[in-house]
């Protein structure tokens, strides 16, 4: 394979082959899925590790016996990866849970015993409504006081100097995403992370559509918390969460008496998804696989560092193919984007793209484009403040073009072939 830096691109068939979904077919044509966003397709080695955990190793956790041993040698050696993966310290850091959304409503519903009337959350119009809503019930059942940043509206980036003004000595807890699920927006976490660190709070960031497209690095980022879910990074339906030694210690999480006090095992409630964890020590395996070839991190580097080679050169390639997926729908009439445009500002975004076609809902393009084979998403997906903050819920959102490392312009090309016929009213 060749240098990885420069050649994600020139190693795509390869690197396609380890992804069986990918060999699926619509008529002639590949099928192409742009709705990673959604959730990506998974490499063989997560299909093989999931198969092999439940043939083998399928047992609940801390029995006396051999296969209990198994599975609980797999859980903790992907506790490991995934602390690698994220830049955390130590395995005790990150928890497993069912997804996102669960983890979040967990962890936000802890802190909250902490809290009391008059405290502060700052949320923002930007995010996915899972870092949203569990902060709002809040609301509701502490008397906590929701603080809003709104976005700009000519680029979709969040207005930073309205957070500098809705943060206070009462601010407890600022709540984030990295990157923006439809637009694509990535936001300057290292910079809300030190102004909320500065106003005495917390952060609790969502890298859930930010994991499959760059380096995550926790330690780095200084942020308190950071959720994602491993679905949207090449892995099985998952949620991971990040948290910082002492708040995951300090904190009393929503548990059964018999569970472990200490992290993570007190953010781990009932019994964990052993072939989805095995499952995703799998894609571990590939995204090392892909950090340490030719021109990556090289055979001797340490797993984290191949990670960090493999996201920054999926980052490198996927600027690649949001050029290319600018410029083809930037060509078709009636088609009009939104969120970060100017090429020159493509490292504040990731290849995610929202837009509308004049004459044509939102759903009627999504339906068209998966008449012909290509998977998009419709709607707000989820992304339920932005939506309303554009004004565009009553007329069914944007259609959502998500593009992830294992596409290729070849597909862009179609998708823009396709879009043209459709706004052709074809
Ligand atoms: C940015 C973002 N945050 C949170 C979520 C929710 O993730 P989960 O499905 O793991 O709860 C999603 C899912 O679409 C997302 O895109």
């Amino acid at each position: 394979m060749k240098g990885l830096m420069s050649g994600i691109d020139a190693a795509r068939d390869r690197i396609r082959s380890e992804f069986p979904a990918l060999s699926r077919l619509h008529g002639d044509l590949p099928y192409s899925y742009l709705d990673g966003p959604g959730g990506t397709q998974v490499p063989r080695r997560t299909i093989d590790a999931i198969a092999r955990y439940l043939e083998r190793s399928n047992a609940n956790h801390e029995g006396a016996f051999e296969t209990s041993r198994e599975s609980d040698e797999i859980l903790a050696r992907a506790h490991d990866a995934a602390a690698d993966y994220l830049g955390a310290g130590s395995a005790s850091e990150v928890a497993f849970g069912q997804n996102m959304t669960t983890i979040t409503f967990a962890v936000s519903r802890a802190i909250g015993r902490t809290l009391h009337a008059g405290d502060e959350i700052v949320v923002t119009r930007l995010d996915h409504d899972a870092n949203v809503a569990p902060w709002l019930a809040l609301q509701e059942e502490r008397g906590v006081a929701i603080r809003w940043v709104e976005i700009r509206q000519e680029d979709c980036t969040l207005d930073l100097d309205g957070l500098e003004a809705v943060l206070g000595p009462r601010t407890r807890v600022v709540a984030v995403g990295l990157a923006s699920n439809a637009v694509g927006t990535v936001n300057p976490i290292p910079r809300i992370v030190e102004m909320a660190h500065a106003a005495g709070a917390m952060t609790y960031v969502d890298a859930v559509h930010a994991a499959p497209h760059m380096p995550i690095d926790v330690t780095a980022l200084d942020t308190d918390f950071l959720v994602c879910s491993p679905y949207k990074f090449f892995g099985p339906h998952l949620g991971l969460l990040y948290g910082k030694r002492e708040r995951l210690e300090q904190i009393a999480s929503y548990k059964v008496r018999p569970a472990p006090d200490d992290a993570p095992g007190k953010w781990e409630t009932g019994t964990l998804p052993g072939e989805s964890i095995a499952g995703l020590l799998g894609t571990f395996d590939y995204l090392e696989w892909l950090g340490r070839v030719p021109g990556g991190a090289g055979d001797g580097a340490k797993r984290r560092e191949a990670f960090a080679a493999a996201m920054t050169a999926i980052r490198a390639s996927e600027r690649g193919l949001a050029l290319t997926a600018l410029e083809t729908m930037s060509r078709i009439p009636g088609l009009h984007l939104r969120g970060i445009l100017d090429p020159a500002r493509f490292d504040e975004r990731v290849p995610t793209f929202a837009f509308t076609l004049d004459g044509h809902s939102p759903r009627e393009v999504a339906e068209k484009l998966g008449e012909r084979g290509i998977a998009v998403w419709d709607g707000d997906y989820y992304a339920y403040e932005l939506i309303r903050a554009m004004g565009l819920a009553e007329t069914g959102g944007m259609v959502r073009v998500g593009l992830a490392h294992y596409n290729t312009p070849e597909e862009i090309e179609r998708l823009g072939r396709a879009l043209r016929e459709i706004a052709a009213g074809n």
